[in-house]
């Protein structure tokens, strides 16, 4: 095991063909079913940082909120920025562009941490910085997810993250061998287990 890394488990819910868009999965009793399965296999697994892709966030969590951007003349400059906060629960995000509109530092009771890439406006930062999200850099243009996990690992002190998708991350992640496990929550019974690295 890499230790300059979080141990990565990932965690999602597919259909047996592999999809994993739940909204086309209609909404029977079993989808309510399937969904607080895979709230309780999260919290089973009991690990306090969870990351996803800019698109799962926008979608799942902040509602497609525009990025806002404070006027005036901003210089910030790119170094990583961890906020004041006293949580050990971490809510992560990887948006390269800053295309993810926050209003506050806590989601789901969650600090909030963005991956950025150091091409994202001046603005976009300093609103960060004023509402208390941190932000780290991982990469000029393009997210580097190894120095991201690095990062992740020694400003905020996780050992262990939760990978929850979408299917592009969890790609990336995994084709960079930053894969630990993979949980496959099936239905409200079937639950596999991938050990991989
Ligand atoms: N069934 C489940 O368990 C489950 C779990 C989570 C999500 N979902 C669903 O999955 C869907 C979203 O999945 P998705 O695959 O479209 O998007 P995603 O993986 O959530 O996000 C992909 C986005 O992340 C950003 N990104 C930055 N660096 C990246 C890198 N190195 N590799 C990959 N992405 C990087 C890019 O944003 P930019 O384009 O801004 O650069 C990219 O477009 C949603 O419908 C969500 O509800 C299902």
């Amino acid at each position: 095991m890499n230790t300059e890394y979080p141990y990565v488990i990932c965690l999602m819910m597919t259909s047996v063909d592999g999809k994993i868009l739940g909204e086309k999965w209609g909404n029977s009793p079993k989808m309510n079913l399937l969904k607080e399965t895979f709230e309780k296999v999260h919290e089973q697994i009991g690990i306090g940082a969870w990351i996803v892709g800019r698109t799962t966030m926008e979608k799942d969590f902040t509602d497609f909120e525009k990025p806002i951007i404070k006027k005036g003349h901003q210089e910030v400059d790119r170094l990583d920025f961890v906020a004041d906060h006293k949580s050990s629960n971490f809510a992560i995000a990887i948006d390269g562009k800053g295309k993810l509109g926050w209003k506050e530092p806590i989601l789901h009771g969650d600090h909030v941490i963005s991956i950025l890439s150091e091409s994202v406006k001046d603005g976009y930062l300093a609103h960060l910085r004023d509402i208390g999200v941190s932000y780290v850099f991982a990469g000029k243009n393009e997210i580097e997810l190894k120095i991201a996990l690095k990062k992740l690992r020694n400003l905020f002190g996780i050992e262990k993250l939760m990978l929850e998708g979408g299917a592009h991350i969890n790609g990336s992640f995994l084709n960079e061998g930053l894969i630990n496990e993979l949980h496959q929550i099936e239905n409200d019974v079937l639950w596999i287990t991938y050990k991989i690295n």
